[in-house]
């Protein structure tokens, strides 16, 4: 006999517990909007998954509009800039200077538990381990999201909205037809080999490293905990990297005289395929998609988690004038308003990448122009002032949108 199907009802169902999907809720209920969100994974798993690290001055400003700033205020480090290394040079461009904005260093693990922390606190319905994840009636104005939660009960629960923010592999975005859906897409033939070690950062700020056997970047976590990548083939093996071989290479790419890459053990390590994706628009009837659902760069720009933030900034106004004055103007505006600053951070993600990676197999051609276009953004003061503005959040984002 099938299992009681426990049917509840809430404003906006919200599918995934990434960046995207809790802060939605958390801004949701800043505006008197109650939801349910239904995550895969369990909240330490949620908590603990090591993705990006820098936030743009807007993103910083929207988590302390919403209260968010705390934890992110005391503990995470302002940047007025990064290093481009390339051709034996290391040269800085000051953000600050340039364009009166810095980024932040900030883990997304701690953005990600400063929300569940906030949702949970103010009873927020989290269900995490869910399995059979479902979205129905997105053509009516009462769509339906069905999960089973982990005690094994079945859900059914009927709203007014559906916000699909369950990242590049979720249901929402499979949810809509193709024939509605206009999807860009490049891969890229190299991918990314982090690893997070216990060791102090051996620089102040990033730096993007370009060397003819691949990219590296030094990016930290913390006082004692550095972050690094190597450009390496896309399916590599991480056994084929033990630590001591991660580190000898990151000593050839990043090493300069006078300068020592300090080591340290190697708390986590894995492999991040590179790859552009936008499916437009990011809206099919009451279903509406954000953050990494909708959309996936490489991460040489530090743009993804910023993306998702944004997306959601956006939805929860939009919603509010939806949901609470029956406007659907900004609703309907969502996917374009999105979609303009998607297009700029996918240019602009696609733009480091290509100048910073050497493509396997390529000509001296090639670096011949990576190396042109590097020397130019460290000399021109308009080409510097235009990565800069990217950089740091372009559009900014609008002041009040938490
Ligand atoms: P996700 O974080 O992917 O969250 C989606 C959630 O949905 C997940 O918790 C998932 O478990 C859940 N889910 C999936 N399917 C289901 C289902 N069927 N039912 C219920 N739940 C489901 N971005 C930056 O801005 N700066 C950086 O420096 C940066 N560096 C990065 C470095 C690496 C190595 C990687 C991998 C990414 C990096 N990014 C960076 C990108 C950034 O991490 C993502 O863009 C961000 O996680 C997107 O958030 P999201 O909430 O949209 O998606
Ligand atoms: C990170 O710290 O994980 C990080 C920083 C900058 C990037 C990508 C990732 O461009």
């Amino acid at each position: 006999m099938p299992a009681e199907v426990r049917r509840s009802r809430t404003q906006v169902g919200i599918v995934g517990a990434g960046p995207a999907g809790l802060l939605l809720s958390h801004l949701l209920a800043r505006r008197g909007i109650d939801s349910v969100v239904a995550e895969l994974r369990s909240r330490e798993y949620c908590e603990a998954r090591q993705r990006a690290g820098v936030l743009e001055q807007g993103s910083v400003d929207l988590l302390r509009a919403a209260g968010l700033g705390g934890r992110l205020d005391a503990e995470g480090l302002e940047h007025g800039g990064i290093y481009l290394q390339f051709g034996g040079e290391r040269q800085h461009l000051d953000f600050r200077e340039l364009t009166g904005r810095t980024v932040t260093v900030y883990a997304q693990t701690e953005v990600v538990k400063d929300l569940i922390a906030a949702r949970l606190a103010a009873a927020a319905a989290i269900e995490f381990e869910v399995t059979g994840t479902e979205v129905a009636g997105l053509e009516t104005d009462r769509p339906v999201l069905s999960f089973t939660a982990a005690d094994g009960g079945r859900h059914e629960v009927t709203c007014d909205v559906i916000a699909g923010c369950d990242g590049f592999h979720g249901i929402c975005r499979a949810a809509i037809p193709a024939a509605r859906q206009t999807v860009s897409e490049r891969e890229y033939p190299y991918a990314w080999l982090g690893i997070l070690a216990r060791v102090p950062p051996s620089t102040d700020e990033l730096i993007y490293a370009h060397h003819r056997r691949g990219f590296a970047l030094h990016s930290l976590r913390s006082p004692a905990v550095s972050r690094l990548y190597l450009q390496v083939p896309p399916g590599t093996d991480v056994a084929a990297w033990p630590d001591d071989r991660v580190w000898a290479e990151l000593q050839t790419r990043l090493g300069r005289p006078g300068w020592d890459l300090k080591e340290g053990p190697v708390l986590e390590k894995g492999v991040t395929p590179m790859r552009s994706y936008v499916s437009e628009p990011m809206r099919h009837g009451r279903l509406f998609l954000a953050g990494d659902a909708a959309h996936i760069v490489p991460p040489t720009g530090a743009k993804g988690l910023n993306l998702a933030l944004a997306d959601v900034a956006v939805l929860a106004q939009a919603l509010g004038a939806l949901l609470l004055e029956g406007r659907a103007g900004l609703a309907d505006a969502y996917s374009d308003t999105c979609l303009t600053r998607v297009w700029r951070s996918t240019h602009f993600s696609w733009w480091m990448t290509t100048m910073l990676h050497p493509t396997p197999g390529a000509d001296a051609m090639e670096s011949r122009l990576q190396l042109a276009q590097l020397r130019y953004v460290t000399t021109s003061r308009s080409a510097a002032t235009s990565l800069a503005e990217n950089y740091t959040g372009y559009p900014p984002l609008l002041p009040g949108a938490g």
